[in-house]
């Protein structure tokens, strides 16, 4: 790494499964930006290993690999700064993943919620990698040593479990601080983006209706379309932020309005008070359209050569092999298994 690190080393994963929307964005993809321009040594993983957890079809897969990897280019990663690779090309996952499925115990997921939400009633049918897809996102973090982990709210406990993995690991090969425990950067703190049809629930890929998020590939037609049909509540925009309690939509528009405009909340509330929602929402497409627009053009001009995505992701993958084959190769080591590597 070419780059000073001496905050120390961020990793963070997302999963390539579908178009990126607004809350990822203001949330998790603009910090990770703002993160590789501060002194951290920053590697961003798109974790298809674990997208297949669950049933995708291979060429929405690959398609949507491809996507994601042009939305942070697009939003502004520099593949100069930050190392940006695909996790399937790193064998050193898989490796470090088998280490801690043996030293990662049955009680321990069997107390992930995630499992439970994402297995539903029928925990028989789900995928033995969809169980233990906690001690693959493990590796993720440690075959790294990384110290600092940017996730949200729903990933917190799956980073204790990294944290008590680290720890257990340590212990019982009395290797102390072999691997560092992570700390968590918490997402989006004051920037949770909510529903646009609901503002008590998260924006979500997952939600049915298309009106409830801005996707980051929205026309600026959509864009416009989204913002008019969101919810409200049949009062004027309030002049300070306690009168915002209860009232979950006009909180939600005006905090993506100062996440857009890279501002506060106070700031925000002071220049839209006793406003109209009709003209408050004007506003507000304006800036989303203004922001939005240059990050979905360039997201299409990259999808028109994906040759130049695929280079990005195997020179990435290069670079996060040198540091992580040397890691795996002394947890190997340290566990007792003999290589021929030395
Ligand atoms: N589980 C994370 C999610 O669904 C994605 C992820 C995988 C991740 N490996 C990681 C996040 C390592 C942070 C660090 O959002």
């Amino acid at each position: 790494m070419n780059k000073k690190s001496h905050k120390g080393r961020v990793f963070s994963g997302v999963q390539p499964t579908g178009d990126l929307h607004l809350g990822n964005y203001l949330g998790a993809v603009k910090q990770f930006v703002d993160l590789q321009n501060q002194a951290y040594e920053t590697i961003y993983c798109l974790v298809d290993l674990h997208a297949i957890t669950v049933w995708q079809d291979p060429k929405a897969l690959r398609k949507a690999t491809r996507e994601l990897a042009a939305t942070f280019l697009a939003c502004g990663l520099n593949p100069e700064q930050s190392i940006l690779f695909n996790q399937s090309q790193v064998a050193s996952h898989t490796e470090m993943g088998w280490l801690f499925n043996c030293v990662a115990r049955m009680g321990w997921l069997n107390r992930m919620t995630q499992f439970k939400d994402k297995a539903g009633k029928n925990k028989e049918n789900a995928s033995v990698g969809l169980f233990s897809y906690p001690t693959l996102m493990a590796a993720d973090i440690l075959t790294y040593h990384a110290t600092h982990v940017p996730v949200g709210d729903d990933q917190k406990q799956h980073l204790e479990l990294t944290r008590d993995i680290a720890i257990k690991f340590n212990n019982d090969f009395t290797q102390y601080g072999f691997f560092p425990i992570p700390e968590p950067i918490i997402q989006g703190a004051g920037t949770r983006i909510m529903s646009l049809r609901d503002g008590t629930k998260k924006m979500s890929k997952s939600d049915t209706s298309e009106f409830s998020r801005i996707s980051l590939t929205d026309s600026a037609e959509a864009i416009a379309k989204k913002i008019q049909k969101a919810k409200t509540d049949p009062l004027n925009l309030p002049d300070n932020i306690q009168a915002l309690e209860g009232r979950p939509e006009a909180k939600n528009l005006l905090n993506i309005y100062a996440a857009l405009k890279n501002t506060s909340l106070n700031k925000v509330v002071e220049e839209t008070k006793g406003t109209s929602f009709r003209n408050f929402k004007s506003k507000l497409t304006d800036l989303a359209v203004e922001t939005l627009s240059p990050i979905s053009n360039e997201i299409n001009n990259l999808l028109n050569d994906t040759n130049h995505i695929d280079t990005v992701l195997r020179i990435g993958s290069e670079k996060a092999k040198n540091i992580a084959t040397p890691i795996v190769e002394s947890a190997y080591e340290i566990v007792g298994l003999l290589s021929t590597k030395k």
